[in-house]
């Protein structure tokens, strides 16, 4: 006889999720790995020579990337004496302040800043991320996708996006053709909702350069580095080749940050009997060597490999903590599906949720899970209203506020329609009124009309040949009468001349202030200090238009 009990916990949506016992030999371990190198460091006139137990003579090119560019080293000795307990306590001490911590962090080796973090629990983490994040105020980043690669129903998704609340969106392609209308879409649709977003296009690299080098895109996240050499070999790259990608980004005023996550080694089959943390801990110090103003992290794409093994989803707080501790901007992940559970997946992101990052998501999937092409979100549309509750349950600020029915599809209507008017003043295909209607009131792509991709990725093509540009952009929607859309499009180029969104964990509000880690500090030092949720914020976070009147009841 089998157990009732048993068999109804049998049947649990956790029960379908990959669960792995550890195997530290190979990798296959969180953090806390009895296999990771001791921490230690040698300086002489100013050149580390001796880095986590290795010498200069045995370094790998991350080893020597790292310890070239990845660490201040004035007073790396003295810091690198301290006990790592004491670090740890400094972190999560109110008491301490985040330039103090910082001055610690910045200055001590991947295997040490590994084991500081190993001795805190989550929420002596949670209340170091409250400390560490980078810019004042936390914010949340969005997939804007569909499987049809429809760009009409990307610009009324990015509208709808904007309004929700989101500072930064991102798309990617089905079809990789379709690269420049996606773009584009993503980039008008998103600045009719409310001026001033950032938006990305994740493609293959060169391509992704291209499109942000002609004004397409202004910003990029998708560079990825990796923990061993052998995975950086994998994919014919070193910390070089990336650092010089990242100065292509610079060179021409765009944002960007890099991507790694705690899983990837393993999943290559590279780890090197290391643990996932402390091999992201080496991505990081490559991130910070290479100049990079910020990282998105927390295994990412990943998530299923921590989240199979004991202590996981610690291991994920405590990445995204690190790249904080590293002075980096973090757009701390919670964009991937990794269970089955719907109490796993909210325990997942209340890890950054409450204490806040600077990018809660990156991103939370704007439309539903079948139209998500980065292989599915942790949130998708179909939850936002549940992320709006959570957000007032807990008089927390994941950058989200409920929204009316009628603002949305007022938005969606004009992204939609702008859409419309663009393509036809740049001669590219016909969108027509009914897709216009279509992705006024969709959920979904299932709800579009399909339309010719043949004759789309020609018309796609032949924009990039003829050398369209974001003038080009301009001056169309100028001439098809949305001034206010041609004017948003021209303030993001303007931002790229000026240069200062280069700054740490930088995004725009809808006056053109750009708001970062340099001119908004987080200044967190306990209760009542720090990013404080004001009576007007917490206005728009509360008031949930389902909610009962009690004088009307
Ligand atoms: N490490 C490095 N890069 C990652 N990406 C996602 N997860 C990771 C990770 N753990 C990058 C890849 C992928 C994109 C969505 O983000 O480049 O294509
Ligand atoms: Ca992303």
């Amino acid at each position: 006889m089998r157990s009732k009990r048993f068999e109804a916990l049998a049947a649990r949506p956790v029960k379908k999720d990959g669960f792995v016992k550890e195997w530290p030999e190979v990798g296959l371990i969180a953090m806390n790995n009895p296999g990771d190198p001791a921490p230690s460091i040698k300086v002489e006139n100013g050149v580390i020579v001796e880095l986590d137990g290795r010498s200069r003579d045995e370094f790998d090119m991350l080893d020597t990337f790292i310890a070239n560019y990845g660490i201040r080293t004035e007073k790396a000795e003295e810091y690198m004496a301290l006990d790592s307990l004491e670090i740890a306590r400094k972190l999560c001490d109110i008491n301490v302040p985040r330039a103090e911590v910082v001055d610690i962090t910045t200055s001590i080796t991947p295997a040490k800043l590994t084991e500081v973090l190993g001795k805190m629990t989550v929420l002596e983490m949670m209340m170091a991320q409250t400390k560490m994040r980078s810019r004042l105020m936390p914010s949340n980043q969005c997939h804007v996708t569909n499987v049809k690669d429809n760009m009409v129903q990307i610009a009324a998704d990015a509208a709808e996006a904007a309004i929700r609340g989101f500072d930064e969106m991102e798309t990617t392609v089905g079809v990789a053709r379709y690269a420049p209308f996606n773009a584009l879409a993503i980039m008008i649709g998103s600045n009719v909702g409310r001026p001033g977003i950032l938006t990305q296009c994740a493609v293959e690299e060169a391509t992704e350069l291209d499109l942000g080098m002609r004004g397409y895109t202004a910003y990029a996240e998708t560079i990825s580095v990796y923990g061993t050499e052998d995975v950086f070999m994998d994919g014919d790259d070193t910390p070089w080749s990336k650092a010089f990608l990242a100065s292509c980004y610079a060179s021409r005023g765009l944002k960007m940050r890099f991507t790694s996550g705690t899983g990837a080694e393993v999943q290559m089959g590279y780890a090197e009997g290391k643990s996932m943390l402390y091999l992201e801990a080496r991505c990081l110090y490559v991130t910070k060597g290479a100049g990079v103003q910020g990282s998105q992290n927390g295994s990412v794409s990943c998530v299923g490999v921590p989240a199979g093994v004991p202590g996981g989803i610690r291991a994920i707080l405590a990445e995204n903590l690190m790249a904080a501790c590293l002075d980096l901007e973090c757009a701390s992940s919670n964009d991937q599906t990794f269970t089955h559970s719907d109490l796993r997946r909210v325990a997942r992101s209340l890890m950054q949720m409450v204490p806040g990052t600077d990018y809660i998501c990156s991103g939370y999937s704007s439309t539903p899970n079948y139209d998500n092409m980065f292989a599915g979100s942790n949130w998708d549309a179909e939850d936002f209203d549940d992320w709006n509750v959570i957000q007032r349950d807990l008089k927390i600020d994941g950058g989200l506020q409920p929204v009316d029915e009628e603002t949305v599809v007022t938005a969606r209507a004009k992204a939609a329609r702008t859409m419309q008017v663009l393509f036809k003043e740049l001669g590219l295909t016909e969108i027509t009124d009914e897709e216009v209607e279509a992705a006024t009131y969709a959920n979904g792509s299932q709800d579009m009309p399909d339309r010719d991709v043949v004759a789309d990725l020609k018309a796609a093509d032949e924009l990039l040949k003829r050398g369209a540009t974001a003038v080009d952009f301009i001056k169309a929607l100028e001439r098809g009468g949305m001034r206010d859309v041609a004017q948003s499009v021209f303030n993001i180029q303007l931002q790229k001349c000026a240069g200062d969104y280069l700054h740490t964990a930088s995004l725009l509000s809808e006056n053109w202030e750009v708001i970062s880690a340099v001119n908004y500090m987080n200044d967190y030092t306990g209760p009542q200090t720090g990013y404080i949720i004001s009576d007007e914020r917490w206005k728009e976070i509360q008031d949930i238009p389902w909610a009962d009147d009690p004088e009307t009841i």
